[in-house]
């Protein structure tokens, strides 16, 4: 399985944020997206799982035979850096309509207090309102979605920075089970993150998408060179 971006375009107003970026994500694999704050990270997460529409340019799905799956919501799990979840109801309520809408998509479905488990929300916690969730919290209900449903594509959109490290740890975990059959990409502004997670990192500059070379990311001072990176063509 493959994601395909074919000169993807996207601007508002008179800024280009993303100016023909094009990349080839293949299942497997966990990519870290790497970009300085402004470079277009969440918009290209945004474009990929159609909240927002292309200029120009395209984002298709290919099987294992290269034959074109259709792109629907349901092919994409997207994990917001600001989550986007039903205040008005708790944590347990929201797991059990999430599950309940899903319930004919997911595989070898487990129990409510097994998945809270997974991302260790309390039973206490789980039965209070969303509203009161930290940033953390509401960020590992909208992780355990994907870990539910697994839907082909999973965006990360700096998810790991708000979890406290037991939980990160856990999350590093349950990620690198998961990229057999999936297509993991997320976005990151911690390097030694990146560096521990990642099998390929990317690099989102002036629009545009690079792959991180393979000496590069074996290299000692890889943060040091990424910096490099980072700043060369935007401080030009
Ligand atoms: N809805 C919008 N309307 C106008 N401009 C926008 C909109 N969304 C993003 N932008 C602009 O597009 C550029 C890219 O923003 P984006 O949020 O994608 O960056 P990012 O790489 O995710 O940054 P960060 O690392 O800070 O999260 C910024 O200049 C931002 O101001
Ligand atoms: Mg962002």
């Amino acid at each position: 399985m493959k994601l395909l971006l074919n000169d993807i375009e996207k601007k508002f107003g008179d800024k280009k944020v993303l100016n023909k970026a094009s990349f080839t994500f293949e299942k497997g694999k966990i990519y870290g997206l790497l970009g300085r704050n402004g470079a277009g990270k969440t918009t290209l997460f945004n474009c990929i799982s159609e909240e927002l529409e292309l200029d120009n340019g395209s984002v298709s799905l290919l099987d294992e035979n290269d034959n074109i799956i259709n792109l629907d919501h349901s092919k994409i799990g997207y994990v917001f850096s600001e989550p986007i979840l039903p205040d008005f109801l708790t944590g347990y309520e929201f797991l059990k309509f999430y599950i309940d809408i899903n319930k004919d998509s997911i595989e070898n479905i487990k129990s409510i207090d097994e998945y809270l488990k997974l991302i260790k929300i309390t039973k206490e916690d789980s039965y209070k309102l969303i509203k009161g969730y930290s940033h953390g919290m509401k960020n590992k209900i909208q992780m355990l979605c994907c870990i539910i449903t697994r839907p082909p594509v999973i965006l990360l959109d700096e998810p790991l920075t708000s979890f406290d490290v037991v939980v990160a740890l856990e999350m590093k975990k349950l990620l690198k089970e998961m990229k057999n059959d999936h297509i993991l990409i997320f976005s990151t502004h911690i390097m030694q993150l990146a560096v521990d997670l990642c099998d390929e990192l990317v690099i989102l500059n002036n629009g545009t998408l690079d792959k991180v070379d393979k000496a590069l990311l074996s290299s000692e001072n890889l943060e040091e060179k990424i910096i490099e990176l980072l700043k060369e063509n935007n401080d030009a």
